[in-house]
């Protein structure tokens, strides 16, 4: 008999998560069959999404999110024995998971990782995996960035931000960041070539962008929301374009929290704001992951992981990341 090990919701989260929230408990897993897997989990993803998705918070559900396992059994044509396996189970070490065409998923179905190379595996759910196909179709597709223009990134040093602004000074773009430390903002500015980047936290970001950009900001990529965002918007010029990824700035409030509004600029110099999901772009999965992927064996591209130790120290990362100590993608090694 197989056992396993997920950490279950103890408590709603009230505002931050906390430690106390969680708990590991064991369980036996049934035996395969057919059109299932039995996959261990080699790294699990903590990302901001799990905290703002609160209708999955019931108190002794399996916290929800994704994992890339290695396949130990299968009875499923098309997931051989020893391959890897990205699939959103949860944070358990161990699963029994279906993985025919038919079977549901909470954001994207089970899918194999490709030869990755050199390459870490754990960049699969990084810069070769969701965030990274976040960064490149949410940037490209809707900023529509252009050579010359000036393009501001929020969030910019965690695990999506950090791509998007290396991508737009590929693209040409002068990059202009934000992020919540100045270790982060250094890191930016001095590893990742953005051309200006500041600390939200110490820095009014209206003044910051009278200051590098007085003719205003043409493309920006929406992490976090909240002011910061009303300030960057309320800077752009005439037909700039607006890619809203992410509001972070809310995911730990009961109620929506308020900011500045930001219609008088979006009507007055005609700017196109677009929400998006990831998922949008599942049929152009392969061609984001290897243009990435061959950005980064160029050199043209870097990334950071934060990287934890131990599954049981998976809710630490969790409430870690959501308070900024993460630089770069933030998972744990089981
Ligand atoms: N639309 C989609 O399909 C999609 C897909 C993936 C991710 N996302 C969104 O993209 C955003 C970034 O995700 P990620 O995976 O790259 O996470 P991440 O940036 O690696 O980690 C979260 C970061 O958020 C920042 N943060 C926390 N509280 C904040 C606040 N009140 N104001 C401003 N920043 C705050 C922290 O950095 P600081 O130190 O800088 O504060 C923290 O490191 C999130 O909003 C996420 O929901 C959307």
């Amino acid at each position: 008999m197989v056992k396993a090990r997920k950490i279950v919701i103890a408590r709603v989260f009230q505002g931050e998560p906390r430690m106390e929230d969680f708990r590991i408990q064991e369980e036996e897993l049934p035996p395969l069959r057919d059109g299932q897997i039995l996959v261990e989990a080699v790294y699990i993803s903590v990302d901001p999404y799990q905290r703002a998705l609160k209708d999955k918070h019931q108190v002794g559900s399996t916290m929800i999110g994704s994992q890339v396992a290695r396949i130990v059994e299968s009875r499923a044509a098309g997931f051989p024995v020893g391959r890897h396996v990205v699939g959103y189970w949860g944070w358990r070490d161990r699963t029994v998971a279906d993985v025919g065409p038919d079977t549901p998923y909470l954001l994207s179905p089970p899918m194999l990782v490709p030869d990755l190379g050199r390459l870490p595996l754990s960049l699969s759910l990084g810069v070769l995996g969701m965030p990274g196909i976040t960064a490149y179709f949410g940037f490209l597709e809707i900023c529509h960035p252009k050579p010359g223009e000036i393009a501001v990134v929020s969030g910019a040093a965690g695990a999506v931000g950090s791509i998007v602004g290396q991508i737009a000074r590929l693209k040409g773009c002068t990059v202009i960041g934000f992020a919540g430390s100045d270790a982060k903002v250094k890191w930016l500015k001095e590893e990742l070539g953005f051309h200006y980047a500041f600390n939200y936290k110490t820095t009014d970001a209206k003044e910051a962008l009278k200051r590098v950009a007085p003719d205003g900001v043409d493309v920006y990529f929406d992490n976090v929301g909240g002011e910061l965002s009303s300030a960057v918007i309320n800077s752009m010029r005439m037909w700039g374009r607006v890619s809203i990824c992410g509001a972070i700035t809310g995911y730990n409030s009961a109620d929506l929290p308020k900011a500045t509004i930001i219609q008088h600029a979006a009507v007055f110099r005609q700017l196109r704001l677009e929400g998006f999901m990831y998922s949008r772009w599942h049929d152009r999965w392969d061609e984001g992951i290897s243009q990435l992927a061959q950005w980064i064996r160029e050199g043209k591209i870097k990334y950071h992981e934060t990287v934890t130790d131990g599954f049981q120290n998976t809710p630490k990362a969790f409430v870690g990341m959501l308070q900024g100590e993460n630089l770069g993608k933030a998972v744990v090694k089981v």
